[in-house]
């Protein structure tokens, strides 16, 4: 996986078993039952973390990444070229993780890197339409690692008029519904994304759908005043003091008002955006726009869940979060002290064996093993899709 961060690969490793009894040694194993008619496939999964590792990309290779995310004109011949060197660094995670834990892996799994994404149909060339993509050539991996790979996993879903995003929802379902409560699972990524889970769901009843900006704000907003590329534990904006109107303000854009599904990227919040957010801060003390931005992921997240997910008889007591959002100390305060009021107790992924950093990794992992036994994937109450769409395409050894 990588995200819309652009901070560079994470590799897990995931042991999927339809059939084994017992618990593996290691890890965490999570037992999955999906019910015969649903979209879902009609079989039992087990899945258990074996390991993760995450790899940073060469800074001339985030540089390229982010200038092609938020190119308005961009060279073909280099799109194409950054196709296949992601491939490569791809396939050189892939094996250094299956050398680090010892285990070679049957099957992959890759995301690749999303370069742009427009859930929502706009016109082009006399029609309208939505379109997505994601870039790290399968053919390439597929050869380097010896094993067939499952890449471009979101077009499908488009194709069925879903928003192709978010997917980790399947995982999501799978891992963290419970009887009794009502739980929403926030992952902290570039951007900002939930699903929830009322007690005792089914998959038809789960929403998910982007909040806003994760990190993606307070990262450019760093690295623009303080030449670092992230705010590392939140200490920059833990000594700054948060600018109330100009998070009131944004608030009130289009985009946090407009219901589910909805999805968002540097489109939304890359750096159009951030060159207004600092218009808007000008005058205040570096510290405190950093400050401000950190406020507004919080913000947005729990205007989202207030807005759009917390209804009566849904049972909603936790919200797990996960991604790398959830390493910001500063990030995490802000959001326990407006989740407080609305009952929600805050949890993390890690309680739940799959570490922050992983979770998303390891949903691909999963979202792959269906596609290679030809089973549907996307939760189309998540994605807005009309049908559930087997997703992705298999390159072959
Ligand atoms: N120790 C930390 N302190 C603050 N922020 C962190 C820390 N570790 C990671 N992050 C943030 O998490 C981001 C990466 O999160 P990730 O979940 O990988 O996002 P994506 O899926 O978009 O790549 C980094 O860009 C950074 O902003
Ligand atoms: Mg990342």
């Amino acid at each position: 996986m990588s995200g819309t961060s652009a901070d560079g690969i994470d590799v897990a490793l995931v042991r999927v078993d339809p059939k084994r009894k017992s618990a593996g040694s290691h890890g965490r194993e999570n037992r999955v039952t999906a019910r015969r008619g649903s979209h879902f496939l009609a079989a039992e999964i087990r899945f258990e973390l074996l390991g993760h590792i995450h790899f940073a990309y060469p800074k001339s290779v985030r540089t390229a990444v982010l200038t092609a995310m938020n190119a308005s004109h961009a060279s073909v011949a280099d799109l194409a070229r950054l196709n296949f060197l992601l491939a490569e660094l791809y396939a050189e995670a892939i094996l250094a993780a299956q050398s680090k834990f010892r285990v070679r892996p049957q099957l992959v799994g890759c995301h690749g890197q999303t370069l742009y994404h427009q859930g929502e149909a706009e016109s082009f060339l006399g029609r309208k339409i939505a379109v997505t993509w994601q870039t790290g050539e399968g053919a390439v991996i597929a050869r380097r690692v010896g094993v067939p790979v499952v890449s471009d996993f979101r077009p499908a879903d488009m194709a069925a008029r879903g928003k192709g995003a978010p997917l980790v929802p399947f995982l999501d379902f799978r891992l963290y519904r419970d009887m009794r409560i009502g739980r929403i699972v926030q992952n902290i990524g570039g951007i900002a994304n939930l699903t929830a889970i009322p007690a005792n769901a089914r998959a038809e009843q789960v929403v998910a759908f982007d909040t806003g900006p994760g990190n993606m704000v307070i990262d450019a907003v760093t690295e623009r005043l303080f030449g670092h590329s992230f705010d590392r534990d939140g200490r920059i904006a833990a000594t700054g003091s948060v600018i109330p109107e100009v998070v009131e303000n944004i608030l009130r854009q289009s985009f946090f008002r407009k219901p589910p599904p909805k999805t968002a990227g540097r489109e939304e919040f890359g750096r159009d955006f951030v060159r207004l957010f600092l218009q808007r801060c000008r005058r205040s003390a570096k510290a405190d726009v950093v400050a401000t931005a950190t406020a507004l992921t919080a913000r947005t997240i729990t205007d989202a869940i207030r807005r759009f997910v917390m209804k009566r008889g849904t049972g909603y007591r936790e919200l797990i979060v996960s991604g790398g959002g959830a390493s910001n100390p500063t990030l995490l305060a802000m959001l326990a002290n407006e989740l407080s009021p609305l009952g929600l107790s805050l949890r993390f992924s890690d309680e739940f064996g799959f570490p922050s950093a992983a979770k998303e990794a390891a949903a691909f992992a999963l979202l792959a093993y269906q596609t290679w036994n030809r089973r549907p994937s996307n939760v189309p109450s998540a994605t807005g899709a009309k049908h559930p769409v087997i997703l992705g395409k298999i390159s072959y050894v």
